[in-house]
């Protein structure tokens, strides 16, 4: 008689209740999905537009002793038909294989350090080790690099390479 109303009652909860609250809940969990993956997608794409202009101003130098520079971000890619992976990496085994879409770390995120040590006491490193730590050296050799190898190219216009055409009075 018991077994039987169980029997009973468990039949008619699988065919109303229970399918109905799995049926909400299915739908309460996508619906909880789809609201984070709206909320993830906004906060990329809010952090991640690529920047019209940027006043370099990295937090790796304590004190900056030249003034700010101001870097046309995009003009850079637009205007001067540079691809962004000209300037953005991620390196694996070597090779770039950050790609346009994938998230954009600032620079400092691995070149992490500011200027190198100068002075007679200071380690003697190649420029592909100074490139790799300090922000001066990869910053510079990424800007001034190519300004250079236009100019060497006889580009009519190779961009700026004194300090002054990059750094205003202070
Ligand atoms: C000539 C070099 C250069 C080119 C080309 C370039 N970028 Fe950048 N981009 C930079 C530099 C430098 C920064 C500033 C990074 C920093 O503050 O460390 C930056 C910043 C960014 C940021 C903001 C990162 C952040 O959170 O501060 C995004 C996003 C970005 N670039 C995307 C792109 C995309 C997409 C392209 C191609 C359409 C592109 N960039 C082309 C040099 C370049
Ligand atoms: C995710 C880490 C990472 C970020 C972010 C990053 N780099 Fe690098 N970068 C590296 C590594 C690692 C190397 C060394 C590669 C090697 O020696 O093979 C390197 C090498 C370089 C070099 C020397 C080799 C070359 O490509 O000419 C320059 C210049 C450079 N980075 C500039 C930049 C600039 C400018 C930014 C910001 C727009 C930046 N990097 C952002 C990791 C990074
Ligand atoms: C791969 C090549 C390349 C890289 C990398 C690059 N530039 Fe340039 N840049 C150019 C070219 C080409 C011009 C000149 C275009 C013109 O005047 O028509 C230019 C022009 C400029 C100018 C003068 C015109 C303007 O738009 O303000 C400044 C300042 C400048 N670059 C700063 C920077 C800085 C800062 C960086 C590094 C964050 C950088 N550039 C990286 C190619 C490059
Ligand atoms: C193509 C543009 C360009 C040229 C040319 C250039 N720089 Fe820079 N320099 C930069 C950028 C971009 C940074 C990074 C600033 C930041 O992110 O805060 C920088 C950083 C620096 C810093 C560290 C920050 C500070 O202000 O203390 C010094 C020092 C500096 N540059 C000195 C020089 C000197 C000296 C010259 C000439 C020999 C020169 N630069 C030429 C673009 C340039």
């Amino acid at each position: 008689m018991l077994s039987r109303s169980i029997t009973t009652i468990q039949e008619s909860l699988h065919e109303r209740g229970y399918e109905q609250t799995m049926k909400q809940r299915a739908f309460l969990l996508w619906a909880l999905l789809w609201v984070s993956a709206m909320c993830i997608a906004s906060s990329v794409s809010a952090s991640q537009q690529a920047p019209g202009q940027i006043t370099m101003n990295s937090k790796v130098y304590q004190e900056h002793q030249k003034g700010l520079v101001t870097f046309t971000h995009a003009k850079h890619s637009a205007e001067y038909k540079l691809a962004c992976a000209d300037c953005h990496h991620v390196y694996k085994d070597g090779k770039n294989v950050w790609k346009e879409g994938d998230e954009v770390q600032q620079c400092v995120a691995c070149h992490s350090q500011g200027k190198p040590p100068t002075g007679k006491d200071a380690p003697a490193l190649s420029s592909q080790e100074k490139n790799r730590t300090y922000h001066y050296s990869a910053i510079h050799e990424n800007c001034v690099g190519c300004h250079k190898a236009n100019q060497k190219a006889g580009k009519e216009k190779p961009g700026p390479t004194t300090c002054k055409d990059c750094h205003p009075q202070k």
